[in-house]
């Protein structure tokens, strides 16, 4: 390699962050951001050191395989990895890198308006006013389920989960979580642990999920385990939609079972199930959970220290693979 190294970039990114790159870097930038197919992607790489993808590439083992022996590093612009196969890149020698840790506080806040938005109609209520469809008030219109004070189940207690538990408490929410390992009393700030799914679930008037989609949590929330929260539990979802079996959650919610869910995330984004649009128990947002300026040049900046570790012969701190 002479010179800067070359950088495939596959999505458009934050003004500051492609200015990075075109400072320190020779950056093959997608300027209309459009998406790459595989074959696309393979023909741009070409020639490239590094590739800084989204989680809308899939990078997956034939992919990977099939990648020019130029490209060293993977740095990828997100925290979730499950786009790439981290086996078939440490088979190449190629290193990858995410973005943890920045994307915490933005989540988080997206799964306290999921929460909200599921328990006090948010979306049923939208719609009727820009309707024009609003001409009745009464004590009992569109009533909704309080949130202050009730118990909350987290699924997955890392970064973004802490943060989630920090802000529900300001609602006065009795946090609960199961996660591979109990936390340290200073980080746990009381919440109470369940060495299980099957002891949790049933302590959960609301369950928010912030687990990695892996081969293990593929279908974690599925109709059995539905069964054990209490009747009436709200599901939210801000992780990724593998993780929710849909067809589950979605008769749950037809049933009665579920009293509403809040979904950031889902299977084959953006083609998503039409029934999720049908029913009216649902809060719905385009995977929006890191979608603030703030965090998004964050994640930039972060994916761009993976490189500049690696390109000074230094291991990235965000090393995966
Ligand atoms: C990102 C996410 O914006 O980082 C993640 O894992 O799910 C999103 O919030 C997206 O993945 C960007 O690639």
């Amino acid at each position: 390699m002479s010179g800067k190294p070359v950088v495939l970039v596959t999505r458009k990114l934050p003004p500051n962050v492609e200015a990075r790159l075109q400072r320190d870097y020779r950056p093959l930038l997608n300027r209309e951001d459009r998406l790459y197919d595989s074959a696309e992607l393979l023909r741009l790489a070409d020639g490239a050191d590094a590739i800084l993808p989204c989680h809308t590439e899939s990078l997956r083992a034939e992919v990977i395989e099939r990648l020019p022996a130029s490209v060293r590093i993977i740095a990828t612009f997100s925290v979730g990895h499950d786009h790439i196969d981290l086996a078939a890149a440490k088979a190449r020698g190629i290193v990858v890198t995410n973005t943890p840790d920045v994307l915490a506080d933005a989540t988080a806040e997206i799964t306290m308006l999921l929460l909200l938005g599921a328990a006090r109609r948010a979306s049923e209520g939208e719609r009727l006013v820009r309707s024009g469809g609003w001409n009745t008030w009464s004590p009992s219109f569109m009533l909704g389920v309080q949130v202050t004070g009730k118990r909350l189940g987290i699924v997955g207690m890392g970064r973004v989960g802490q943060v989630t538990a920090r802000r529900a408490r300001g609602f006065d929410m009795e946090i609960h979580y199961h996660n591979r390992s109990e936390l340290p009393a200073d980080k746990a700030h009381g919440a109470t642990y369940h060495a299980s799914l099957e002891s949790l679930l049933p302590q959960c008037d609301f369950l928010a999920l912030h687990c990695p989609s892996t081969p293990e949590t593929v279908g974690l929330l599925n109709a059995e385990r539905i069964a054990l929260l209490p009747d009436g539990a709200i599901v939210v979802n801000a992780a990724r939609g593998s993780v929710v079996d849909e067809a589950a959650l979605l008769a749950a919610l037809a049933a009665g079972k579920l009293y509403a869910a809040g979904l950031d995330v889902f299977n084959n984004e953006p083609d998503i199930d039409p029934e999720f649009a049908r029913r009216d128990n649902l809060f719905l947002l385009p995977h929006l959970g890191s979608a603030t300026r703030e965090t998004r040049d964050a994640m930039g900046f972060r994916a761009l220290d993976n490189l500049d570790a690696f390109f000074a012969g230094r291991t990235p701190g965000d090393r995966l693979a």
